[in-house]
């Protein structure tokens, strides 16, 4: 790498640009952030020094403030700690040499800034062209080691976010093994923090929870070999008094789909840490001489105006520089999957019927979930099938592009033609080729690509074991064997599910490895099948991250169709995820898991805050008043889905905080927009509150559901008051700009 000097120094702030670097300081600045460090001429480190908005130039030196016998290095704010100098805080690299020793003494060699953003190997990753970000590359040397590090900082301005991703590469004559290196390592200064998460379960992914960080560590991860449901791969730090509308906010977001560690941790000096990446205790990644080690990137995005403004930078950026499907911006047909109406008990005559009866409704998708395959093990239920993608001919004689053609042969009835798109049904299909049943010929034929720790017991979780996709084979076989099934029928759209974690590994690496022939195994199938609507799922939620969004455009957000559940779990997931990503369905009532039964017109509603809206139900099997309003409601959906896909989300008020949760789509020009209002529950002789909205121009006029015109100020300042009648009430408004 040539060292060089770019982009000297301005210090106008409207005129700072992207990556500034002078007399080894550099300063990345996008349009309301800075982040600067510097080189300690002394030692060779990276020395943090601002992360938050714009300033114009290095504010003089640290202080030095001694540091007494203990401390020699706590009061300094570092950018890629290592292990062994007297910094007792937790490293974001430790790396075990052939000798056994795991210090390293990492020292800044030269740098580069590179137009544009290079890709990272084997890993999914934003990406942009030169007019939009900027990367800056810093080389480090452990000359004791032999290992050098490079440090790549890219800077899109415009959405203030700074992506991070660190390379290990072994220099040395020897084998080495990387045992744990953090994507995103910072020092923030000694302030007050609260820290956000989004944590869950099964049924109950993305609940927001905020605390206050305290000193010594606090963090949280996941350890099930995927992102899962318990945490999600995102933190965000916020001061103490920061709110949706307003504050200081980071959010640190991992495009990873492995486990993966995020870590907080307040010294007794009073600096706060922030460490992201894989998870250390899955990782013991062997580098041969010449070989390295790439970690996934970490997205972190700085606002001065509060949680929801970093919400919709991130929605933008995923938009525009993460999601590649061609479908990103694109409205998504309405759909109907089988799964909650049928589970698994159909044949050819029950599933044509039923999309016979999605088609009277107006839905566009249909989509034939689990149990359609096996042959000589017919997936009847969940003990069976998994692995043997050919259809089940006892199910389906006529074979899969039979029914499929007949499928798409169906009139739709249209309530009112809501969007440009075309009358043509088309079908769709789940699969979950990341796994295998004992009970399948592809277990008869290759036990030995069962994911499993030698002798010991393969544990079963929902009678299934999880393929090694570490393995090129297995890779190959989930290529072929999915191009063959889209091949084999006119499939538009595919729910690629996992339903599983992973329990035993043959060793740690193999966690991250099974990741990389993951993304290997999406990036082809997504390169061949470009026009196939990709949908992930993990027992809903449970892989609802960034990694997978670079390959398929949207998610299934949870298996909770509760709508007011729903409503909690949209909100949390949106706190970094675009509404375009969310799949969200009308399911039937009482919801099986919680009993509780809400209006068709509630769930509707929230279902069609869904990026991907759908019912899931049997049409023949609700009552004939809720049957009715389908069609108006489908054709509501399919008419405001332009705006939720590209438009920019106003988290109005939470559903934690309030009783009358709402938000606000507003279209990416400003012309148009979609108001959400709900009340779970009636509180008699009380007032219903003021509700202002936010997003809008002030100086602009507006038509509010054909009402009006209010000027932006009025909309925004005075507010809409909405009587809502009875538990589970709902509406939805349209707003015109004249
Ligand atoms: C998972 C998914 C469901 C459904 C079932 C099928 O639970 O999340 O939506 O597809 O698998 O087995």
């Amino acid at each position: 790498m040539t060292k060089s000097v770019v982009n000297g120094g301005s210090t106008s702030h409207s005129e700072l640009k992207s990556v500034v670097v002078q007399d080894q300081t550099f300063a990345l600045n996008g349009k309301d952030v800075s982040y600067r460090f510097h080189i300690d001429e002394a030692t060779g480190d990276i020395v943090s020094d601002h992360f938050g908005g714009t300033v114009t130039e290095s504010y003089g030196k640290p202080l030095n403030l001694g540091g007494g016998g203990w401390s020699t290095h706590e009061h300094i704010r570092r950018e890629f700690p290592n292990q062994g100098c007297g910094d007792f805080r937790s490293p974001a690299v430790r790396i075990k040499q052939a000798g056994g020793f795991t210090v390293s003494d990492f020292k800044y060699v030269s740098h580069e800034v590179v137009n544009g953003k290079p890709g990272l190997p084997g890993l999914p990753a934003t990406f942009g062209g030169d007019e939009e970000v900027t990367t800056l590359v810093v080389r480090l040397h452990d000359s004791v080691s032999s290992i050098q590090v490079d440090l790549s900082y890219s800077i899109f301005p415009a959405h203030n976010a700074i992506a991070r991703s660190s390379t290990v590469k072994n220099m040395s004559d020897k084998e080495v093994t990387v045992d744990k290196l953090a994507s995103f390592s910072t020092d923030l200064p000694y302030d007050e923090y609260e820290m956000l998460q989004l944590q869950g379960e099964w049924v109950r992914e993305c609940t927001r929870i905020r605390r206050k960080v305290d000193y010594g560590t606090q963090g949280f991860g996941s350890a099930n070999g995927y992102s899962s449901h318990f945490n999600n791969p995102f933190l965000s730090l916020v001061k103490p008094t920061t709110s949706e509308t307003q504050g200081d906010t980071w959010g640190f977001s991992l495009i990873y789909t492995g486990s993966f560690a995020a870590e907080v941790e307040r010294t007794p000096q009073g600096l706060t840490r922030v460490l992201v990446g894989m998870n250390e205790n899955q990782l013991s990644w062997p580098l041969k001489p010449g070989e390295s080690l790439t970690s996934p990137e970490c997205v972190s995005i700085f606002t001065p105006n509060g949680i929801g403004d970093m919400s919709r930078k991130f929605h933008r950026l995923y938009r525009q520089n993460l999601i590649t499907s061609r479908f990103v911006n694109e409205p998504r047909p309405a759909l109907l999957n089988s799964w909650e109406g049928l589970f698994f008990d159909f044949d050819e005559s029950t599933i044509y019927k039923l999309a016979q009866d999605a088609a009277k409704l107006g839905v566009k998708l249909f989509v034939l979930d689990d149990g359609w395959f096996g042959v000589k093990y017919p997936r009847i239920d969940d003990h069976a099938g998994l692995g043997d993608w050919e259809v089940n001919p006892a199910r389906f004689p006529q074979g899969l592009k039979s029914i499929a053609d007949k499928i798409r042969q169906l009139e739709i009835t249209e309530f009112s033609k809501a969007q440009s798109l075309p009358s043509i049904m088309q079908f769709g299909i789940w699969v979950e080729p990341e796994m295998i049943n004992r009970n399948s010929t592809l277990h008869d034929e290759h036990p030995d690509w069962v994911l499993s720790a030698g002798q010991y017991p393969r544990t079963e979780t929902r009678n299934q074991l999880v393929l090694n996709l570490a393995l090129p084979d297995v890779q190959e076989f989930i290529i072929e064997s999915m191009t063959k099934l889209l091949r084999s029928a006119p499939i538009t759209y595919v729910k690629w599910d996992n339903n599983r974690g992973m329990h035993e590994s043959p060793c740690p690496s193999n966690f991250h490895a099974y990741i990389l022939g993951l993304y290997r195994v999406l990036k082809e199938l997504t390169t061949r099948f470009p026009d196939v609507l990709w949908e992930g799922c993990a027992s809903g939620g449970g892989r609802f991250d960034p990694g997978m969004l670079h390959y398929f455009p949207q998610s299934w957000t949870s298996d909770n169709t509760d709508a007011l559940d729903r409503i909690q779990i949209q909100f949390g997931t949106s706190v970094v995820y675009p509404a375009s990503s969310m799949g969200a369905h009308v399911g039937a009532v009482p919801y099986e898991l919680t009993g509780r039964s809400t209006p068709v017109r509630f769930r509707a509603h929230v279902a069609m805050m869904g990026g991907s809206f759908g019912l899931e139900l049997d049409p023949a099997h609700i009552p004939d008043e809720d049957r009715t309003q389908l069609p108006e409601l489908i054709a509501l959906a399919e008419k405001v889905n332009p705006i939720i896909v590209r438009g920019d989300m106003w988290r109005l008020r939470l559903p934690g905080d309030s009783n009358f949760p709402a938000a606000l789509f507003v279209s990416e020009d400003g012309s148009e927009a979609v108001l959400f209002l709900f009340q779970i529950r009636t509180v008699p002789v009380h007032n219903f509150p003021i509700l202002r909205l936010e997003g809008l121009d002030s100086t602009a006029t507006y038509r509010v559901d054909g009402h009006g015109p209010y000027s932006g100020a009025t909309l925004m300042n005075g507010g809409i008051q909405y009587k809502f009648q009875g538990d589970y009430d709902s509406k939805v408004m349209l707003i015109e700009r004249l």
